[in-house]
């Protein structure tokens, strides 16, 4: 029977939780413009810079140097001087949603940006590097490949355990921290995937001449066809963080003229 409306202050709710997180992830993911994980991760940076007392720094993306000089493959970074986390704390904002050092508020922090921008758009991971009083840690948020969940990758730790966070030697380091900031490293969908080139569906426009466009008729009589080939074009992008322009891929297209 249906209990009154009057509440006892005596009674517990069980609280709501999450059947399948990854899949909420990946449906709010795909919710996110291409390019809104720049968004988030510079506004995290803005916000972990506005945290420290004098409320400056720099923050700058930049290729992963580090892995490009171990294995040649380029991959997206931002590097800030704010605050910083330690292994706990990006534990607890990194790896929950909803989880933030702020106030959760409608017209402030969802404790989700990150998250659902960035994550499903790099499913093999985002490195976290931050240090906080001069210790650095890492933590490694990503995709599990055989169960699908996302979560912290294990890490294996110097003294032969395992861990979900672990401290770093300040040979990573970026130069422009000293005692405290965070690195975040954009892994991608792929493990040698090159993370400076933009995702499919970035928005921008296409700098076409008639330069760029060719017609040709190869093969008269049967298979009659166009093949418009377009290429050698500029590419520029509306994104404000993302350097410029860059050569498109090239495009052909076959018209059957059905002439026969
Ligand atoms: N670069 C950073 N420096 C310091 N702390 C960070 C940084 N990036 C993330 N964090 C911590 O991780 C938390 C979660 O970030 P996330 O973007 O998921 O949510 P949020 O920024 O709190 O809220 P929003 O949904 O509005 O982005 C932040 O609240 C902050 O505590
Ligand atoms: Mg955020």
């Amino acid at each position: 029977m249906a209990k009154p409306t009057s509440v006892s202050p005596n009674e517990i709710t069980r609280p709501m939780q999450v059947g399948n997180t990854s899949f909420m992830l990946d449906r709010l993911g795909e919710d996110c413009a291409p390019l809104q994980f720049l968004r988030e991760l510079t506004q995290n940076a803005i916000e972990g810079v506005q945290r420290v007392p004098e409320k400056s720094g720099e923050v700058i993306w930049d290729v992963d140097w580090n892995t490009q000089t171990l294995t040649d493959v380029f991959k997206l970074c931002v590097i800030d001087n704010g605050v910083g986390m330690t292994g706990e704390e990006m534990m607890q904002y990194i790896n929950a949603l909803s989880s933030s050092v702020n106030v959760l508020s409608s017209t402030g922090n969802y404790g989700v940006g990150a998250k659902i921008a960035a994550a499903p758009k790099n499913r093999t991971g985002l490195i976290y590097l931050s240090w906080k009083d001069g210790i650095g840690y890492m933590i490694h948020l990503w995709r599990d490949p055989h169960t699908g969940n996302y979560g912290l990758r294990q890490l294996d730790l110097p003294d032969g355990g395992v861990g979900y966070w672990a401290y770093v030697q300040d040979d990573v380091k970026p130069t422009i921290i000293d005692k405290h900031g965070t690195m975040v490293v954009l892994l991608g969908n792929e493990t040698n995937g090159d993370t400076m080139t933009p995702p499919d569906g970035t928005p921008g426009y296409f700098g076409l001449t008639t330069d760029v466009v060719h017609v040709t008729r190869p093969n008269v009589g049967e298979n009659d066809c166009l093949v418009v080939l377009i290429s050698n074009y500029s590419y520029t992008m509306f994104s404000p963080y993302v350097a410029g322009s860059y050569n498109g891929p090239n495009i052909e297209v076959s018209v059957p003229l059905g002439l026969n």
